[in-house]
């Protein structure tokens, strides 16, 4: 026991169990925001319940109640879940209007209601799913061979460098500087509009996962600003600026109040004592009693 106090009084120890403290309580924090994250998804069956509410209010009148197309618009049966998180992840769709290229525009819906939306699709008729984070993880990829497999199968249309270029009926293909590897992922399995499909057949989940790091890595984009901590997510993220910005604090607040005395502290305090002295001294004067 004397052996651990001689060795608490010490600050460092004092700091170093701060420091764990915090790492301890970050993981907790991790830990229980992954696991309430994973317990908080409703039901498949709600999901789609709930994707076929907004489907019907928002997309049925060029799609059709049921989805099984207009004079306006095509059939979505079939369609599968990633051409609508394509089309609605990059704001394509709701169209505005009929007619005109549909872009890419702001985002209005959460990505939880896309992904309803898209479970309901899929839940019509199949076709391709949403590639999981694994299936679209770039992790060990070949940017050398994507750099090749886009060359022969996308710059035609986007261009080498992937700035986009102008298509025949006064159509162009996009730039693509801005979208995600889940977008390009389910750009490759769907093709919109003049796009062709890029079945697993033609291009392997391996061949796509080549290209997309090819897209991502030669990007002249400059980041839109910070360290980008990876972009490994809100949990790495939070925890970095707990413990860095927390820490920092705490350590801040324990200097302050571990701050030596300075020599002007020191003296002044001790002309206050004077004082003090002086006073208890005249009223015992006044009293007539002598320490
Ligand atoms: C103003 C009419 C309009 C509205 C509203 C609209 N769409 Fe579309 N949508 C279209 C048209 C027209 C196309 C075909 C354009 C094309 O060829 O890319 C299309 C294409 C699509 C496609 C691509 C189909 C495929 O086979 O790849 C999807 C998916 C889609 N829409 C989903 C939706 C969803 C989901 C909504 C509601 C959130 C919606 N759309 C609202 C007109 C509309
Ligand atoms: C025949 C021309 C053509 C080819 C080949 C082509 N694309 Fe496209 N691509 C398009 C067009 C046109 C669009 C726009 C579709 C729309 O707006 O609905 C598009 C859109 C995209 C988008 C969406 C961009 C964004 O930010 O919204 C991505 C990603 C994409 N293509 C990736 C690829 C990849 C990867 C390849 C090669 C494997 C490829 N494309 C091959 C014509 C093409």
């Amino acid at each position: 026991m004397g052996w651990i106090n001689a060795r608490r009084r010490r600050p460092v120890a004092g700091y170093a169990a701060l420091l764990l403290g915090l790492v301890v309580v970050t993981l907790l924090y991790g830990a229980i925001t992954r696991t309430s994250a994973q317990a908080a998804p409703t039901t498949a069956l709600q999901n789609i319940a709930n994707g076929k509410a907004l489907f019907q209010a928002t997309c049925s009148s060029c799609h059709g109640l049921e989805a099984q197309g207009t004079s306006q618009a095509p059939s979505l049966i079939g369609a599968g879940a990633a051409a609508v998180y394509f089309q609605m992840s990059t704001g394509r769709m709701p169209a505005k209007e009929l007619g005109a290229e549909n872009e890419r525009k702001p985002v209005t819906f959460s990505n939880q209601a896309i992904l309803d939306i898209a479970a309901y699709i899929q839940s019509l008729g199949g076709g391709p799913p949403i590639p999981t984070a694994a299936q679209g993880s770039t992790a060990g990829a070949d940017t050398g061979l994507g750099s090749q497999l886009y060359s022969a199968n996308c710059a035609q249309c986007h261009g080498f460098a992937g700035a986009g270029g102008a298509l025949t009926y006064g159509k162009d293909a996009p730039p693509l500087t801005q979208a995600t590897p889940t977008q390009i992922y389910t750009a490759m399995l769907t093709g919109p509009e003049a796009m062709p499909v890029f079945s697993d057949g033609a291009l392997s989940p391996q061949a796509k996962r080549d290209i997309i790091a090819y897209i991502v890595d030669t990007r002249t984009e400059p980041n839109p600003g910070g360290f980008s901590l990876g972009r490994t997510g809100p949990i790495t993220e939070g925890a970095v600026i707990f413990i860095g910005g927390m820490g920092f604090l705490v350590l801040i607040a324990l200097w302050l109040t571990a701050k030596r005395r300075e020599p002007w502290d020191v003296a002044q305090s001790q002309a206050q004592e004077a004082q003090e002295a002086q006073e208890a001294q005249r009223t015992a004067g006044t009293s007539g009693t002598e320490h």
